[in-house]
């Protein structure tokens, strides 16, 4: 037997020549990406997107949840044609599925949010640039994806608030989404002990891990300094990278919403509500609908899962208007189980930011890849053969775990 032949009697195949993509192939699920992570980054820029705040009991409870509901699938359903593509706020998407805003994201990798934008771009799927994103507003519209969303935090200085509205109208966002949760800021205590908060504070041992990493940090230092992109040319307002958060206004209430609403003329979501009341009332204010958000249990411990409202809030807002899950997402069947349980699409954070730690732009492809897969593989095993029909018949296909054993 030649060698050809045995090779391909073992099916064995010659590993990729780059090493990225040899890491990338050998992750098969969005903790494997998690796992190279966190071998390739320093521990506490790692923290700083793994971690939660308090005793980090959201965000334990955030995955809990959706291990909660078991499937209980139709069988002899032709699926041939299954088909995960959608349309949400009126633009036709591949897949039920968001890239959420998250700040600071070259301080991940310096390819920071040009590489999500662009791999979300390549995905057709929409992404979310946080007010406090590495990169402005205007920087990644020249992705040229056409579906970015902008995620607003009002600010004490309206006058700004105004500015950032206006910017991401003028540069063709799609999207509003107004954050509710961070008026103030969350109390994540792996930054504390890592030292890792605003104005930094590292302490030795945070500096030894930190230096393990000399990869990392010359890909830093050879680029441009990590900044506050979104801050109007003309910073007469005095924000800074360190003194941003306290710049956030904890008086936001509804009328802030209505002022919003007023200016820009595009889409609106309101992303953070959790009780259903809430969500109403936002629909009620003009919004299209509501981002249910606890922010993957970063802001207040110890919030109800998103997952936990949504029936509720999808009965409280009605089918007109639309609901986006995030929080806890880490597998396509959790992205099943939010669309059987009402929602129009789900949302990540961790898990993309998760492949752009191990491996940079294709990390994220990556990370998009595999929660697509095991979402149409899910659809398909359920015996759906289109997200409407997920969500008509997403009652009968879910069992509560929790129910079935009396706990
Ligand atoms: C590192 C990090 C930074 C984030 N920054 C923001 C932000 O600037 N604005 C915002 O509205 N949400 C932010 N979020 C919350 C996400 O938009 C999203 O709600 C959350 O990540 C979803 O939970 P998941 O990480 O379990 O998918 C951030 C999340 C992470 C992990």
């Amino acid at each position: 037997m030649k060698l050809a032949e045995v090779r391909k009697l073992l099916g064995f195949k010659v590993p990729p020549l780059d090493a990225r993509a040899r890491r990338l192939a050998r992750c098969h699920e969005i903790e494997d990406l998690r796992r190279v992570a966190r071998r390739r980054i320093p521990g506490p820029v790692f923290d700083y997107v793994d971690g939660g705040a308090d005793e980090e009991l959201a965000l334990e409870a955030n995955r809990r949840a959706f291990h909660r509901w078991a499937f209980c699938p139709d069988s002899l359903v032709d699926v041939s044609g299954c088909d995960p593509a959608t349309s949400l706020l009126g633009d036709d998407i591949p897949l039920p599925l968001v890239l959420a805003p998250t700040g600071y994201t070259r301080m991940m990798h310096t390819d920071g949010e040009l590489a999500v934008g662009r791999a979300a771009a390549r995905a057709g799927l929409p992404y979310g640039l946080s007010t406090v994103a590495s990169t402005s507003i205007e920087q990644l519209a020249t992705t040229g994806h056409d579906r970015l969303w902008f995620q607003l935090y009002v600010w004490k200085d309206r006058g700004m608030t105004r500015d950032l509205i206006e910017r991401a109208a003028d540069a063709g966002y799609r999207v509003l989404e107004v954050s509710v949760d961070a008026h103030v800021s969350g109390n994540r205590l792996r930054d504390v002990r890592n030292g890792l908060t605003i104005p930094p504070s590292l302490n030795l041992t945070s500096l030894l891990k930190i230096g393990a990493h000399p990869g990392y940090w010359t890909r830093m230092l050879r680029s441009p300094a990590l900044e506050f992109a979104n801050a109007p040319p003309s910073v007469g307002s005095g924000v800074t990278i360190e003194n941003m958060t306290s710049q956030f206004d904890p008086s936001v209430a509804w009328a802030q919403l209505d002022e919003v609403r007023s200016i820009w003329p595009g889409r609106l979501l309101v992303k953070g509500p959790l009780n259903p009341q809430d969500a109403r009332r936002a629909v009620e204010a003009g919004a299209e609908g509501v981002h249910l958000s606890n922010h993957g249990g970063r802001q207040l411990d110890r919030t109800l899962p998103p997952i936990e409202v949504c029936a509720e809030v999808r009965a409280a807002v009605g089918e007109e208007a639309t609901v986006v899950l995030d929080s806890g997402i880490r597998h396509g069947a959790d992205l099943a189980v939010a669309i059987a349980l009402g929602a129009d699409a789900g949302a990540i954070g961790r898990a993309y930011l998760y492949g752009l730690m191990a491996a940079g732009e294709p990390g994220v492809d990556r990370a998009i890849e595999l929660i697509s897969a095991q979402f149409l593989r899910t659809m398909q095993l359920l015996g759906v053969e289109s997200v409407l029909a997920l969500r008509e018949r997403g009652a009968a296909l879910l069992r509560d775990l929790t129910a079935l054993s009396g706990t």
